[in-house]
């Protein structure tokens, strides 16, 4: 799996901008905090980040003002296989009782066998129970010499003020298009792949912000032999899309639905879609209202159609979280659609 195989191993290979330059300054720093809070979208790091910060504070090779673990020493190889006893990763998704709280506290009691530091890793942290997160509070208050406490989370407003303001901060917000560009060409160059920029930049921009999902995209792509970014669209489903729009604005909707049950026949990815169409959308809609773009595109539909499109939109967006059926919210959205349209004509 490319995403595994190619998770950042050392601090420079965090592809993340801002959060590389903050964990250079931490780990240079020489008042070491004991507790951090890693917060941010899905696939962005943390654990990768985390890992790399054990293996920096208890490599054997490390000298003076060097930062970087050095990947081979008996430390750090034991850290990268999860065999090292000094790192302790604990899942809160799944042990997220006081019990569990309780049982890793006392674990910081212990010295470390062989490095310096014993690390702490709490993933998924908002996942903690109200008692979990008070039998925690003291300990991260005052944590024992040898501890270091990192908390990941993708929710932090789950998390209670008392808890994260005892620990330092590392925003890893969304994964950022041109930093995601830059992984992939660090995977494309060692896995000798002839893609151009724009080819690494569509795939950027339909990865959801996510280092990971980016990384499964394009191991399919180069597993499936994809070569051109016409096919590389084709195979995100954002083929036809243009087709899709042009459709409703001939206001047929017939077609719209045999369009819609082709797409979804031919496995394309709804999600995709509807970004694509709502984008779209937005430029007719900018451009109704005067903004001055590049783009030279008209429609014939009218801004309080545009407007409530994109409103109907947005909620078949939401729904596809949890629908059992992925084409249903945006069939349904365009039916609605079609019935405003035919009632307005009726009155
Ligand atoms: N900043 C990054 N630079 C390079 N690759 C990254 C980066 N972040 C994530 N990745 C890639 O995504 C994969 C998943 O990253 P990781 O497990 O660290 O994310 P996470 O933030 O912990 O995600 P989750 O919230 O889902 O647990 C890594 O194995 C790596 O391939
Ligand atoms: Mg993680
Ligand atoms: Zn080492």
């Amino acid at each position: 799996m490319f995403y595994l195989k190619y998770r950042p191993k050392t601090v420079a290979e965090i592809d993340n901008s801002r959060v590389k330059e903050t964990v250079k300054k931490i780990l240079a720093s020489k008042n070491l905090p004991h507790a951090f809070l890693f917060v941010g979208q899905k696939g962005t790091g943390k654990t990768s980040t985390a890992r790399i910060f054990a293996k920096a504070l208890n490599c054997l090779n490390k000298k003076g003002l060097d930062i970087e673990p050095c990947n081979h020493c008996v430390n750090c190889l034991s850290i990268a296989s999860s065999s090292y006893t000094d790192v302790i990763e604990m899942d809160a998704a799944s042990n997220r009782g006081i019990e569990e709280v309780k049982s890793l506290i006392k674990e910081t009691s212990f010295l470390p066998m062989s490095g310096r530091y014993r690390v702490f890793i709490i993933d998924e942290a908002h996942m903690i129970t109200g008692d979990g997160f008070n039998a925690l509070l003291k300990t991260l208050e005052e944590p024992p010499e040898t501890s270091i406490f990192i908390l990941a989370t993708t929710n932090l407003e789950k998390l209670p003020k008392t808890i994260i303001s005892r620990c330092v901060k590392v925003n890893f917000g969304k994964g950022l298009k041109q930093d995601i560009v830059s992984m992939l060409k660090r995977i494309g160059a060692h896995e000798n792949l002839t893609y151009q920029n724009d080819f690494y930049s569509l795939i950027a921009h339909h990865s959801d912000y996510s280092f990971r999902d980016a990384a499964k995209i394009l191991e399919e792509v180069s597993m499936q032999k994809i070569k051109t970014v016409d096919e590389l669209e084709a195979f995100l489903g954002i083929r036809g899309k243009n087709n899709l729009l042009e459709i409703i604005e001939k206001k047929d909707s017939k077609k719209t639905f045999v369009w819609i049950e082709e797409f979804s026949q031919n496995g394309g990815n709804f999600k995709n879609l509807i970004e694509d169409i709502l984008e779209e959308l937005r430029i007719h809609l900018l451009i109704k209202k005067g903004v001055n773009l590049e783009d030279e595109k008209t429609t014939t539909l009218t801004v309080p159609e545009i407007s409530r499109l994109i409103k109907l939109l947005m909620e078949s967006y939401q729904l596809l979280r949890s629908t059992p059926i992925e084409s249903l919210p945006l069939e349904l959205a365009l039916v609605e659609f079609y019935n405003g349209i035919n009632s307005k004509v009726k009155n």
